[in-house]
């Protein structure tokens, strides 16, 4: 008797609890769709590794069930997914007011409990005015023949072997020029190697959270810990032996902690670093790799990009002078060609905010505190918009509007946190494409899959070899 009362009500409460959790507490109607089990909701669909470049099937699947805003669960908490370039645009336009970034607690356990989530408000303008002195207009015109010789020591080095594996010589590339512009961090000359530290993040970050030894996010976790000791080191020799010039990120940092009343700690300044590092060098080399992997598949694709380089060299006057600011400014074919691959390659896709109050959009209601997530990959891979969507064809941004982020393009997001390096990253990857299609000839020579779990990843990397025209 006892037995059978206690099992109703463990059946009970078990049926209460599922109930609650599929049907959430909502002050009018919320987006459909289906909130999984409690606590693990719909996150190892959402994590499953898929080859296509095409929308990822979770979100395929239930655009087609709930139509284009529809709500899930990953990680333990409620999130209304957009595909509404309408919705999408309202998020990124409201950020700070209805809205705030927000990120999975993967990434704020990796990036710190200070950052991501919380850069807003005074760390955040902080951080962004940073970058913006650092990589802005004004250096980037002086960096450009720092990072044209970078890419030719390189791919001199490269020209020599039989095969280089694209997606950690370019990581180490980047990372290495921006470790340097960031940091002065020099990595010939330093014991230890920052880099290694970084490895498996983008896997680790839009990863399930299970710490245990072996996963990608345990992997992330240990890495970012090497990482922040290194910092720390970096920062703490800087304090004990100042510079007047050359200002980096250590000398903003130890200028702006000397001030009265300031809000940022040491603690604070390192997750921030830390970020900025990973944001910076991952991204880009992705885009490289996935942008050599785009000219191997499309031959009339690297003619044209070869014919617009060549052209340059040839209106040089004085051939041995370097890239001038003007030369890179009339690469037109190369930018609709960054803009295709950046498109195409999906490399961040997902953006997260919160709901900061209970809003309403097209009759739904999204609860306050829920989480938000913006899906790039719906918005660049949508037919209406740009026709035949799997196709690489960089042509397609010929006759496109000319402002910065729009509403059918964003991957480097929208609204204020419009990515502050983007234009650091265009040139980085206009330059290197320069160098590599005037004096070089590639071909494959293995690898080049790719998975997305659902970040864009090159499990077996990208061969090439490399050889002088
Ligand atoms: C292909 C390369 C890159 C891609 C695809 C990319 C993408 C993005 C995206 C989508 C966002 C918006 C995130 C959000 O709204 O929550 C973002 C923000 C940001 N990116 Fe990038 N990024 C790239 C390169 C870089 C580089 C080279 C840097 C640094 C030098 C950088 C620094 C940042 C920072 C600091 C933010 C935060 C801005 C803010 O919150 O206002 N990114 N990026
Ligand atoms: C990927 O998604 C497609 C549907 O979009 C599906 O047919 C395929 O089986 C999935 N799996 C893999 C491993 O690519
Ligand atoms: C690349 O895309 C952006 C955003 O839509 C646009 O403003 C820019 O003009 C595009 N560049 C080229 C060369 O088409």
């Amino acid at each position: 008797m006892w037995v059978l009362l206690m099992g109703a009500i463990v059946v009970l409460s078990f049926t209460h609890c599922l109930y609650r959790w599929r049907n959430p507490k909502c002050n009018g109607k919320l987006p459909p769709g289906s909130m999984g089990f409690p606590l693990l909701g719909e996150t190892l669909q959402f994590f499953a590794p898929n080859t296509s470049s095409d929308v990822p099937p979770f979100i395929r699947n239930r655009v087609d069930r709930y139509g284009p805003i529809f709500r899930t669960s990953l990680v333990g908490r409620p999130l209304i997914v957009s595909t509404d370039p309408d919705f999408n645009h309202f998020i990124f336009q409201q950020e700070g007011y209805l809205f705030q970034s927000w990120y999975p607690s993967t990434f704020t356990e990796i990036f710190g409990r200070q950052n991501v989530g919380s850069l807003h408000g005074f760390m955040y303008k902080f951080l962004k005015n940073m970058v913006l002195h650092l990589v802005g207009p004004e250096n980037l015109r002086k960096m450009i023949s720092e990072v044209e010789a970078v890419a030719t020591t390189r791919l001199r080095q490269w020209s020599c072997l039989e095969s280089v594996e694209l997606k950690d010589e370019t990581a180490s590339m980047i990372f290495d020029l921006t470790a340097k512009k960031l940091i002065s961090y020099d990595s010939e000359n330093s014991g230890e190697n920052l880099r290694e530290n970084f490895v498996a993040f983008i896997q680790g970050l839009i990863s399930f959270p299970l710490n245990v030894f072996g996963t990608a996010y345990n992997k992330c976790l240990q890495g970012r810990k090497r990482a922040m000791r290194m910092l720390k080191n970096m920062l703490q020799e800087r304090r004990a032996n100042p510079r007047k010039e050359h200002m980096d990120f250590f000398d903003f940092v130890l200028e702006e902690l000397a001030k009265d009343g300031t809000l940022l700690t040491e603690e604070i300044a390192l997750d921030l670093m830390f970020v900025l590092l990973f944001s910076s060098f991952e991204t880009t080399s992705i885009a490289i790799t996935a942008a050599i992997k785009f000219l191997l598949n499309n031959p009339h694709v690297l003619e044209e990009l070869t014919c617009e380089h060549e052209g340059i060299l040839k209106a040089r006057e004085n051939p041995d002078c370097g890239l001038t600011w003007g030369e890179y400014k009339s690469m037109t074919f190369t930018f609709q060609f960054i803009n295709e691959t950046v498109r195409l390659a999906n490399i961040v896709p997902g953006i997260f905010r919160k709901a900061l109050r209970d809003i309403q959009f097209k009759g739904y209601t999204i609860p306050a505190g829920w989480s938000v997530m913006v899906c790039p990959p719906a918005v660049h891979l949508n037919p209406e918009k740009y026709v035949d969507p799997l196709a690489f064809n960089p042509w397609r941004w010929e006759k496109c509007e000319l402002n910065g982020a729009s509403k059918h393009f964003m991957a480097f997001g929208g609204g204020m946190r419009f990515c502050v390096g983007t234009d650091f990253t265009k040139l980085q990857m206009a330059v290197f494409l320069h160098c590599l299609v005037t004096k070089y000839r590639f071909k494959a020579i293995k690898g080049g899959n790719i998975v997305r779990t659902p970040g864009l990843q090159f499990p077996d990397g990208l061969h090439v070899q490399i050889v002088e025209k």
